[in-house]
């Protein structure tokens, strides 16, 4: 089976302001993008603890918290830090493009 990538709009770059984050939708897949440090930062939005969303979790420090039940991850990479998860986040690529913000989407 072949896959490919194709780029997918989620938002104008100034739709987000510093250390925020924010949920879209991809036909099914939830995408959280963040803005921390000045940059982009997307991952499947599903904590693996109870595959909640992570939407409005307190990004600070290089870490990304979990606003249901504060397991930590580390930025910009998405790895796992502190439970109660137990593994890591799935990072999305992030391209910037126009003043537009796109993630890359695997098609089979
Ligand atoms: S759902 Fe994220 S820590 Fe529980």
């Amino acid at each position: 089976m072949n896959q490919s990538h194709v780029l997918r709009f989620l938002c104008d770059q100034d739709a987000l302001a510093e250390n925020t984050n924010r949920r879209f939708w991809l036909d099914k897949l939830p995408v959280l993008l963040c803005l921390h440090q000045g940059e982009f930062i997307a991952f499947v939005d599903q904590c693996p603890h109870q595959m909640k969303s992570l939407e409005g979790g307190v990004m600070r420090a290089n870490k990304l918290y979990c606003p249901v039940h504060g397991a930590s991850f580390e930025l910009p990479h998405g790895r796992h830090l502190s439970p109660p998860a137990c593994r890591g986040l799935l990072p999305m690529t992030v391209i910037k493009k126009d003043g537009k913000v796109f993630v890359e989407v695997k098609t089979e």
